[in-house]
């Protein structure tokens, strides 16, 4: 409909690292849901090794992301895509122009260009669209758990370095399978007025507050 685009990295049974756009995400604290095809090298990657990173592309990366479309790391290319045209790239950081660097807590490596990098682990998965006529070929709901957090430290707020300044964050949208960016703030925003710490749990808030 038009969510930001998520480049997923993880791991290939040789080792060899792939990279796949998607934007079928959504979050929840330090969760989220991604929603895949179930034939795609990412799902098959990460059911097996548990494993993966979410990098959050900038409107600048528009370039690589565009490269990565229409491409698989499963060889032979699945069946429902080669009617679409997607071809298996054995080296899509290459293809893409981007550099993979070490993650901290999981195998599969960060994208460097990308401004945010979540390191993530599986924390369950779902068949999708079962019995749905419309739906053409599976798909998995694959909820993972964030682990650990990058973000660079341009996009920080100036008066706390611990939170992301939505005024300079700009991440590359895909609408309606065009890619978009953000405009301007359009509105005050009511639930941004009470303090961010009440969405959790009492152990991990930083500073008392009043619930
Ligand atoms: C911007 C963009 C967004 C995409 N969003 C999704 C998505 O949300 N879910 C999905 O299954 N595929 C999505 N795709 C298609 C996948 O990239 C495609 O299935 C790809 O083959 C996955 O790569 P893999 O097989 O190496 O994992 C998207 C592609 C692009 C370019």
């Amino acid at each position: 409909m038009g969510t930001p685009v998520v480049l997923i990295s993880s791991l290939n049974e040789n080792g060899t690292a792939n990279l796949a756009p998607m934007s079928s995400a959504w979050w929840l604290g330090w969760g989220c849901m991604l929603g895949l095809n179930s034939t795609s090298k990412t799902v098959e990657n990460i059911l097996r090794t548990g494993q993966c990173v979410l990098n959050l592309p900038s409107e600048k990366q528009v370039g690589s992301v565009d490269r990565l479309a229409l491409t698989t790391g499963s060889n032979p290319v699945p069946s429902n895509k080669t009617p679409m045209g997607f071809r298996y790239v054995e080296d899509k950081f290459g293809l893409a122009g981007l550099t993979p660097v070490q993650s901290e807590a999981v195998a599969p490596p960060r994208v460097f260009e990308c401004p945010v990098q979540l390191e993530a682990e599986l924390a369950a998965v779902h068949d999708f669209g079962v019995g749905n006529p419309r739906i053409r070929s599976p798909m998995k709901a694959i909820e993972v758990r964030i682990v650990r957090v990058h973000a660079v430290e341009s996009i920080l707020r100036d008066d706390n370095k611990d939170r992301i300044d939505p005024e300079k964050w700009r991440p590359l949208i895909m609408s309606f399978r065009e890619f978009y960016g953000l405009g301007g703030n359009l509105h005050h925003s009511r639930l941004s007025e009470f303090p961010e710490e009440l969405f959790k749990p009492a152990e991990f808030r930083r500073n008392p507050v009043t619930a």
